[in-house]
This record gives C-alpha cells, sequence and structure tokens, in this order.
C-alpha cells in the first residue's frame, strides 16, 4: 500500500490535516511508540504515520512501576531524540504526571516539548477542558487521552478496562465529544469496549486512535516494546508480538503496519466486549 502523502515533493512530516484527511478517505493511521532516534528511524522508514513519544518510556526505558515519576525534562530529552531521526512522521511527545495541573503550568510545559523537543502536539490525559483550551488558543496542537488513564494508577489501584456500565460508558462518550469542542485534535482512546469506541469514533469529526480499543478505530497505537515482546512484565491481552512472526525488527514493524492499514489488527480476542 502506497505511503500517505508520498507524492509530497516537499520531504516535510505528516500534518494534523493529513491525519485528518486519511480519517475522512477511511484510511486507517498507524502509530508506534518510540523513545530514541534509532528506532524512531526504523519506524519513520516503514511508513508509520504518528511516533507517540508516550510516559510509558518511564516503564519500558527507565524500568519504573508506572509512568508517575517521568519528568518534563526527560520527556523533552527522548522527544529531541526522536524527532531528530524522522522525517515523515506525525510526532506526538506527552505531557507527563502533574506537568499539566493548570493552564499555566501546562503552556509552560508544552512550550517546552515544542520548542525544545521539537514535538507537533502535546497528549494529556483527561477531559481537562480548560486546559486543552488555553493550549489551542495560544497555538499548541492537543491530542486528548480518554478511557484508562495509566497517570492515575495511585487512584484506579490496577490497570483495567474503562466504560464497561452504561454509566461510565455515557461519561466517556460525554468527554470525548468536550475534548473535541475545546479543540483538541486528536483522540486516543485506551482500554474500553470496542463498541463504545466504535460509537465514539463514529460521532466525532478528529481522528481517534485506539489501544484495547477494537478495531473499529480510526487508527491504532501500540507500545513499541510490547509489539516487539521485549517489555518488562505481562503484555497485555491487546498487544502483539510482530516479532514472532518476522524475520527481523523493521518487518515487525512493517506487519504491524500492514495489519492496521487492513484492519487485520486488533482481532476480536484482543479487544474488549
Ligand atoms: O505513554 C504511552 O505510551 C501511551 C500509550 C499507551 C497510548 O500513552
Amino acid at each position: 500500500m502506497a505511503l500517505y502523502g508520498e507524492n509530497n515533493p516537499s520531504l516535510l512530516p505528516l500534518t494534523i490535516l493529513d491525519l485528518q484527511a486519511m480519517k475522512q478517505e477511511g484510511e486507517k493511521i498507524a502509530c508506534l511508540t518510540a523513545y530514541d532516534a534509532s528506532f524512531s528511524q526504523l519506524i519513520d522508514q516503514a511508513g508509520i504515520d504518528i511516533i507517540l513519544v508516550g510516559d510509558s518510556l518511564g516503564m519500558v526505558v527507565q524500568g519504573n512501576q508506572t509512568t508517575v515519576p517521568v519528568t518534563v525534562d526527560d520527556m523533552v530529552y527522548h522527544t529531541q531524540c526522536v524527532v531528530s531521526a524522522r522525517q515523515r512522521a506525525f510526532v506526538i511527545a506527552d505531557l507527563p504526571f502533574l506537568s499539566y495541573a493548570s493552564s499555566q503550568q501546562a503552556m509552560h510545559n508544552a512550550g517546552r516539548l515544542m520548542q525544545q523537543g521539537g514535538t507537533q502536539m502535546v497528549k494529556l490525559e483527561g477531559a481537562h477542558i480548560d486546559v486543552i483550551e488555553s493550549l489551542v488558543k495560544f497555538g499548541v496542537p492537543v491530542c486528548a487521552h480518554l478511557g484508562l488513564l495509566p497517570q492515575s494508577i495511585n487512584q484506579m489501584g490496577t490497570y483495567k478496562v474503562q466504560g464497561k456500565s452504561s454509566q461510565d460508558a455515557d461519561k466517556i462518550c460525554e468527554q470525548a465529544l468536550k475534548v473535541e469542542q475545546a479543540g483538541a485534535g486528536l483522540l486516543i482512546l485506551e482500554c474500553v469496549p470496542a463498541a463504545l469506541a466504535a460509537k465514539i469514533t463514529d460521532s466525532l469529526t478528529i481522528p481517534v486512535v485506539g489501544i484495547g480499543a477494537g478495531v473499529e478505530c480510526d487508527g491504532q497505537v501500540l507500545v513499541l516494546y510490547d509489539m516487539l515482546g521485549i517489555s518488562p512484565g505481562k503484555r497485555p491481552r491487546f498487544s502483539q508480538n510482530f516479532l514472532q512472526t518476522a524475520k527481523d525488527i523493521p518487518e515487525a514493524i512493517q506487519q504491524f503496519r500492514q495489519a492496521v492499514k487492513q484492519q487485520q489488527f486488533p482481532k476480536p480476542e484482543q479487544s474488549y466486549k
């Protein structure tokens, strides 16, 4: 399958407009996390559309139990590493735990991720409408993250599927509409029933990228180390070790891309009811 944007002679990275066009044209968006230049280059060359510099680096790179200890300095450093090596992929970087507790703090830290890190968009967990509106008002593209919010692990106690009761499902739907209205340009939905994710994807105009959210989302994201089978601990049910069926890492990344584009990933058994 041809790469979206490959006829663009400018050699500039994809933009939010390209991602919106992919949603409108029904082309699925493939996204992987990366934290360093080597993987960034491999992922970029494989035609993955979005690289997420996720605060999951706190677990898979730094060896922490949760994403909570990750700092803005960590995120700036890893975002610089990723941005330095990519040509085509759109880059999103996470605002880490408590770095967006007020609009002012969010603007300061998003400014660092964009100006020092070079990210094209920042991601934050939860429906923080005032913060999203402030960032957008000052030209910061925002990716909202709803469903399972890993930064809230100490409140939740465990990582579990969200939106299973009709009340919780309605709340997530409402939050999704509100973050879109507040100006978010993209939504990541984590660990929600596939039918709920499909309903949200259908009702929003912005692209919805899922992780553990079924095949009907506009795209899929996985933590790179999970899809290469090298994460510490148990691989989540919604992930897949693509290295098991590939001869090397570039081929595993290609297989992930193809499986997303052809809607062969995630399978029903990798999704939630
Ligand atoms: O930090 C991360 O890698 C993420 C993904 C799980 C979506 O937020």
